[in-house]
């Protein structure tokens, strides 16, 4: 079985992190995205995944070639010149992914994170013998999501409405799918959405089949969610793989630490945090609910809840940072400031406080 991910979008949600780098690279609990996807994959025996780019390529292909050697899998890059959607690249892979054992191959977006259930799909996707499969899950607001209403019983998906304006059901498409080469015959090579001009034609059909997730999942590509992702990728890491959690005098609940950051006497760290390689963390700090990013400093006696800190930045002593505060790469925050829900943009200094939630360039 073969696999491709998407992984072309601007990410322009998930500003200023994007700036720097591109979102599937963006460590999530220590881990670029996208890892934590081809190490899943290649736990059910995928050898072969597909990175469907159209910007910024270089970069993933430099930095996921000793993963993917580490890890025994091949990355084929596929290039478009110009972004082709989320249907399209499946067209100009096709060379790639149809096969006359007549395989299917799974497709992914590059932004959720979840115990991914591949075993458990393609053996469900077998026993109905239809095109498509898709895994669904429940969320409070499915307006942001592709809508599915399926049959309970069978999993037949009678309909699929990308981001309905009013409401119609609760379980969306997770963004996971499994199909068959058959369905690369409905799609053109051109810009196309698999959401708006594919899936709708093979509910209709009766071709697509809803797979029930189990388990938490979350689209980390907005700051807020990224963070509630995490929150819920370190539960579910608990019961995992308790010893790869961290822990310490000071340190509360679910905790990641990276081997190589530093972290001072008298802090509180957690619950819910994750501290990436090089981070310093200075005596009497107190963390809970925040992504530390590689190289950050975060000075003594500072304060942060609810935070991204980018790559490389550095946040003085008694600082308070909260309210999904994101700082992207090389920012500085002078000593003593307040910021509530700033948005910093790249290699920025900031030295006055910022009471109100904004973007600061
Ligand atoms: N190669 C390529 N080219 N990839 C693209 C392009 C493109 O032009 N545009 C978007 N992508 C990739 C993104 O990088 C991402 O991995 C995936 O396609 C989905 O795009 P998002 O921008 O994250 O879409 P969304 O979150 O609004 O909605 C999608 O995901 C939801 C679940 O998280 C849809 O699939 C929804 O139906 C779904 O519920
Ligand atoms: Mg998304």
């Amino acid at each position: 079985t073969k696999a491709l991910i998407l992984v072309g979008g601007y990410g322009t949600r998930l500003r200023p992190l994007t700036l720097s780098r591109p979102k599937p690279l963006v460590e999530f609990a220590n881990k670029p995205m996208i890892l934590h996807q081809i190490e899943a994959l290649v736990t059910v025996g995928v050898r072969e995944v597909i990175l469907a780019v159209s910007y910024r390529a270089e970069q993933m292909e430099k930095e996921m070639s000793d993963e993917a050697k580490k890890l025994g899998v091949q990355l084929v890059f596929s290039h478009e010149s110009e972004p082709l959607g989320t249907a399209g690249p499946l067209a100009l892979a096709k060379h790639l992914l149809a096969n006359e054992q007549n395989q299917p191959f799974f497709v992914l977006n590059s932004d959720i994170i979840c115990e991914y259930p591949f075993k458990d799909l393609i053996a469900f996707h077998k026993s109905h013998g239809r095109e498509g499969t898709i895994v669904v899950t429940k969320v409070e607001e499915p307006s942001k999501y592709g809508v599915v209403m399926y049959d309970e019983d069978t999993g037949r998906i009678e309909s699929f409405i990308e981001k309905p304006q009013e409401f119609v059901s609760n379980k969306i498409n997770a963004g996971i799918y499994i199909l068959n080469p058959s369905v690369l015959d409905r799609i053109k090579l051109e810009p196309t959405s698999i959401e708006k001009e594919v899936f709708p034609f093979m509910a209709q059909d009766g071709q697509l089949y809803a797979f029930n997730l189990k388990g938490f999942w979350m689209d980390v590509g907005q700051p807020k969610d990224f963070l509630t992702g995490m929150c819920m990728y370190l539960t579910s890491l608990k019961t995992r793989s308790p010893t790869s959690l961290y822990s310490a005098d000071g340190v509360v609940g679910n905790v990641l630490v990276d081997p190589t950051a530093t972290i001072g006497e008298g802090c509180k760290i957690g619950p819910n945090v994750t501290i990436g390689p090089n981070v310093t963390v200075e005596d009497g700090a107190c963390l809970r609910r925040c992504t530390i990013l590689a190289g950050a400093t975060v000075k003594s006696h500072t304060w942060l809840d609810s935070c991204i800190i980018g790559w490389r930045s550095v946040v003085g002593c008694w600082v308070r940072m909260e309210n999904t505060t994101v700082l992207g790469e090389d920012v500085i925050v002078k000593d003593e400031l307040y910021i509530n829900g700033g948005q910093v943009l790249p290699h920025k200094s900031i030295s006055t406080s910022v009471p109100d939630p904004q973007i600061i360039m």
